[in-house]
């Protein structure tokens, strides 16, 4: 798919299918343009529709002349309360309508109301997302045609490099996609294994695999536990990435890696919903993604180390009872009295892993809690950490991302609720605040003189209806939040 900006105007730019964006105001003097080229008939047909620019209303026409195949006017609202998701959500229908057509796609939006760069940047991004469809376990897909590509149009004198980024980060979001839509019974721990073996054939790539006995000699007793019910071997992936010439930053970023989360003897039951559990190694799909993302990009003087612990958490004869008492690889002791509050003990492991590498920062990402999904809904993560620092980096990159990301409460004194009567701590405390407690437990395994931040991602790994730029089903949440943030800080 070849993105451009095109250099002919709006009036004499050719292709399949035009999209134009405009704001509820001074329609008639956007319309300018199109009446050049259109001529007053299409202008009265607009009137008569009713079209007056409010968010998502759509005109579209059919076999308009020569040339074009379809137009469709998208309205983007008012223009005070216009911001870049308006224009994602608009190209994303764009990208919808343009479904079945071969030449290209124009699109014309009000660039000059944002950043140029990054309006043309999210809105050829948010199109390229929307015409993603997992077809992988259909026997006869039916497969509509997408545009050859993409023509932005009123941006004459940019600069194409600007757009090369592109690709790369929306095949990272299409891998986290479909790793997180691959059924358990499809995507195991080995097979995660098997996706980062892919990606470190690259060139500054480096790949280790700890083993279930490699494991077991570190000391990883927390992840251990949840994968000894499971009939599949656990998989500690660890994959890095080493730019060429020196080295300024050294980031750690950790994926909860769940390829299924039956709850263990705490068994997922009722409304619970374990067939939707295979979703919950999306932080490690959002951590591949982004390493996918990143080998392409090659960013300068920043080293990145994708870790994840995978695992299955079932039950059989050998899986841990609830109130067993473990020892995480710190040496602190934990009281499991819930065997579904799983993911925390695998990354109680993987964080002190982490924190041997001594980098300059830990994010993990995780779908770590329902709780967090009642706090914050389903478009929103929830982000901890204690250093505001991180936070603000975070925050940006979420918003240039158009992703959902939240500061949330490390609230110390809610750590009296994982006191255990025996052992160091348990796993799980009272049902509310239960995102809250899941992070404070979290922060007991990392070297506290390292910046770190849990992000919850339970809500926006999954879209059951698809909104915006995401089709129904898996989100590929954080991967552009992460590749933004890896990229950006100085
Ligand atoms: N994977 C789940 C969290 C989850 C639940 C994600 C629903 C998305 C939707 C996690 O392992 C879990 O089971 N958490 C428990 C924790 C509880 C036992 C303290 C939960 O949220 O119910
Ligand atoms: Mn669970
Ligand atoms: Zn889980």
């Amino acid at each position: 798919m070849e993105i451009s900006f095109a250099t002919e105007s709006l009036e004499d730019w050719n292709g399949s299918l035009l999209v134009i964006g405009l704001v509820e105001e001074n329609l008639e003097k956007q319309l300018v343009p199109l009446k050049k080229r259109f001529g007053e008939l299409l202008l009265r047909s607009i009137e008569k529709k009713k079209f007056t620019g409010k968010s998502k209303e759509i005109a579209s026409y059919q076999l308009i002349d020569d040339s074009l195949e379809k137009l469709v006017l998208i309205g983007l609202g008012k223009p005070e309360n216009l911001v870049l998701n308006e224009l994602r959500n608009a190209s994303s229908i764009g990208a919808k309508e343009s479904l079945g057509t071969n030449g290209k796609m124009g699109i014309y939006f009000p660039w000059t109301l944002f950043n140029k760069d990054s309006a043309s940047k999210a809105v050829a991004e948010a199109a390229l997302l929307s015409f993603f469809k997992d077809v992988r376990f259909l026997s006869s897909p039916e497969v509509k045609s997408i545009p050859s590509g993409i023509d932005l149009i009123g941006l004459p004198n940019s600069n194409k490099d600007f757009l090369k980024s592109i690709i790369p980060v929306c095949n990272g979001v299409g891998l986290a996609r479909e790793l997180v839509g691959a059924p358990a019974n499809m995507l195991t721990p080995a097979e995660l294994a098997n996706t980062a073996a892919l990606l470190a054939r690259e060139k500054n790539c480096q790949l280790k695999i700890l083993e279930k006995k490699d494991c077991l000699k570190e000391g990883m007793g927390a992840y251990l536990a949840v994968c000894q019910g499971s009939d599949l071997d656990p998989k500690f992936i660890h994959l890095t990435y080493k730019p060429d010439g020196q080295i300024l930053r050294k980031l750690v970023l950790i994926g909860k890696g769940l390829t299924f989360d039956s709850g263990g003897y705490n068994l997922k039951v009722g409304a619970s919903q374990i067939e939707m559990m295979k979703f919950d190694m999306g932080g490690s799909a959002a951590v591949l993604g982004t390493a996918k993302a990143i080998i392409e990009l090659k960013p300068k003087e920043v080293e990145v180390h994708f870790i994840i612990a995978a695992c299955e958490n079932m039950v059989n004869g050998s899986a841990v009872h609830p109130g067993d008492i473990i020892e995480a690889s710190n040496g602190k002791t934990i009281e499991i009295n819930n065997t579904d509050a799983e993911g925390r003990l695998t990354l109680a492991d993987a964080l002190v892993y982490a924190s041997k590498l001594q980098p300059d920062a830990i994010v993990d990402l995780a779908t770590l809690t329902g709780a967090c999904v009642v706090a914050l809904g389903d478009e929103i993560a929830g982000l901890w950490t204690g250093n505001d620092s991180l936070a603000k980096g975070l925050i940006s990159a979420a918003n240039d991302a158009g992703e959902g990301l939240w500061r949330m409460p490390l609230y110390q004194p809610y750590k009296d609720g994982l006191k255990s009567l025996l052992a160091d701590l348990k796993n799980t405390g009272p049902r509310q605040g239960g995102s809250i407690t899941a992070a404070l437990f979290l922060k007991e395994f990392v070297d506290e003189s390292i910046p770190w931040a849990h992000i919850d991602i339970a809500g926006p790994v999954w879209s059951d209806k698809g909104r915006g730029i995401n089709p129904a089903g898996a989100t590929g949440y954080g991967v552009r939040t992460l590749i933004n943030w890896i990229c950006n800080q100085e």
